[in-house]
């Protein structure tokens, strides 16, 4: 068996698939060059029987990040990532599958139908002889599209093993070459997952000419465990999502699984293809556009995960820094650099920080990164890498604009009612002019935004951190709204519709600016979502939309 660890991500796929996680079309291919970029293996990039909008955005992926050519020098396939797409087991769902894929270099076609027998009984309402039947008659099909066919046993971890080595054992005959299986509902325990993962690798005739593929979800907290038993029992291939998003508690998370095999090489001996340097990147790249906010203790990537508080800890830092810390945070991305540049720093300096902390931008854009660079540097003196960063994402990392904030002022405080006044260029760039009084300065600003865009909405989230520490800190906000005018999407394993909630994110020094920034982000994708502008819908808009 070999030692490499094929990384399978699925953040376009189950992890927008969950409630709040809904990217726009332009955030998914940027997510997808990331994932590329960070050297995973498989990227799942979306259910394209779902809508001709998900079948687009995957096939733009398969275009342009599955065509290229050697991601990075050092990657041990120096190819193109293997493009995904998900299909339920039905001739309809494959066909939009491969025509969603087909045009990467390297296509798969992943297809899937549940195995135990409460999925088999409730929901399809098919007993095993037709389950087995239906199998055998979509994986055949989806390999006489596709040489790279993955066959997932859905909610494998409730499943009878003697079945799950039948039916897998048929896949591989219909042409199978990845075997994927999920612990759907989170439900296993490490010992247990470990034990399914064996006995089938053990008992699956031709398994030896498979991959056997592990994907866990973590409604007990067991995903990353369950995971590293499934590998440790003859896994090779994992299925996860940056920063554990996904379904319900979410997937297991890509930054938990590569790191626990890298810190613990000798554990485990086994490699993956991960560039960890570019985790911290991927991570907040993906929770800007979801606007899912990673919680401060997550392993890894959270706010916390490398900060010593306690007084104890940090003096046993400063003695040896292993005392405490079992890797890194280089390794994952997370730059030490405090004082980086300032306000005397000149144009070519700002280029190559950006460069080093791994983006490269156009001229075009580099000018106005700079430009917003000279203005945050007027206004707080030292300049960290965290800053660039927050406002790489805020100019860069935003939902096509259709409204943008062209003025705002604020009167509140205890003297009197909190008040906004916004103006907002719309999409034909006239201009709107709104003033509101609120219960505070963000409530008065949000309404009066509401009274020019007009989009029903609920605000289910709202959250607020300051970037770096001082006074002068960057304030970063993150939302997420609910549209009460019903859009959804649908969920491919309950086959239901969901409404769909948008996350949106903005950053300022001023924190009023940055709440502004975050809502009209997400109120643009709404509006991006719902094919409308509002009361400022024209044709200018409509062409706008048209060619983006
Ligand atoms: O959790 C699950 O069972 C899935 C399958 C579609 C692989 O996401
Ligand atoms: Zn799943």
């Amino acid at each position: 068996m070999d030692n490499y660890v094929r990384i399978f991500d699925t953040t376009l796929r189950d992890g927008e698939q969950s409630p709040g996680a809904t990217m726009t079309s332009a955030e998914k291919l940027e997510v997808a060059r990331a994932l590329a970029r960070l050297g995973v293996d498989v990227i799942e990039a979306g259910f394209p029987a779902a809508s001709p909008d998900d079948l687009e955005a995957v096939r733009r992926i398969a275009v342009e990040v599955g065509a290229l050519r050697a991601m990075r020098a050092d990657s041990p396939a120096q190819r193109p990532p293997i493009i995904c797409g998900l299909a339920r087991a039905s001739k309809k769902d494959i066909d939009k599958a491969w025509e969603a894929v087909q045009h990467a270099a390297r296509p798969r076609i992943h297809t899937f139908l549940a195995t135990s027998e409460i999925h088999m009984h409730y929901k399809l309402k098919m007993d095993r002889e037709q389950v087995l039947e239906r199998v055998i008659e979509m994986v055949s099909y989806a390999r006489g599209l596709c040489d790279d066919v993955e066959f997932s046993p859905e909610d494998a971890g409730r499943s009878d093993p003697q079945f799950l080595y039948l039916v897998l054992g048929e896949a591989i005959k219909a042409g199978a070459t990845t075997l994927n299986i999920p612990d759907t509902v989170g439900y296993t325990t490490p010992d247990e997952f470990g034990a399914l993962i064996a006995g089938i690798i053990q008992n699956t005739p031709g398994v030896e000419n498979c991959i056997v593929s592990v994907h866990c979800h973590d409604d007990l907290g067991l995903a990353t465990a369950n995971t590293l038993a499934g590998i440790q029992a003859g896994a090779r291939q994992a299925e996860v999502t940056v920063n554990g998003i996904g379904e319900r508690a979410g997937n297991t998370s890509l930054e938990e699984v590569v790191m626990a095999l890298n810190t613990r090489r000798p554990v485990f001996n086994l490699v993956t293809g991960i560039d960890t340097t570019q985790i911290m990147r991927v991570s907040k790249l993906v929770s800007n556009y979801t606007g899912i906010v990673v919680q401060p203790n997550k392993a890894i990537v959270g706010a916390n995960a490398f900060a010593h508080e306690a007084g104890i800890h940090q003096d046993g830092m400063l003695k040896h820094q292993q005392t405490y810390e079992i890797m890194r945070p280089e390794a994952v991305g997370v730059t030490q650099t405090h004082l980086v540049l300032g306000k005397h720093s000149g144009r070519h300096a700002f280029k190559v920080r950006l460069n080093e902390l791994g983006y490269e931008l156009s001229e075009a854009d580099l000018d106005k990164a700079f430009d917003r660079f000279k203005h945050l540097a007027d206004k707080k003196k030292t300049i960290t890498d965290a800053d660039l960063e927050a406002l790489v994402a805020d100019e860069f990392y935003q939902p096509r604009e259709v409204f943008t904030l062209d003025g705002l002022q604020v009167v509140c405080g205890t003297m009197g009612m909190p008040t906004a006044t916004v103006r907002l260029r719309g999409p034909d760039g006239s201009t709107h002019t709104q003033a509101c009084i609120g219960t505070g300065p963000v409530d008065a600003t949000y309404k009066a935004i509401d009274a020019i865009i007009q989009a029903p909405n609920t605000l289910l989230e709202f959250s607020v951190h300051a970037v770096t520490e001082g006074i002068d800190a960057l304030g970063e906000v993150t939302v997420r709204v609910e549209s009460r005018n019903g859009h959804y999407s649908f969920d491919t394993q309950t086959e239901t519709d969901r409404t769909r909630t948008f996350g949106g994110h903005g950053a300022d020094t001023d924190i009023i600016v940055a709440s502004a920034k975050a809502y009209l982000s997400a109120l643009n994708k709404l509006l991006v979502a719902s094919n409308r502008a509002g009361p400022a819908e024209t044709p200018a808009f409509v062409a706008h939309l048209q060619t983006a």
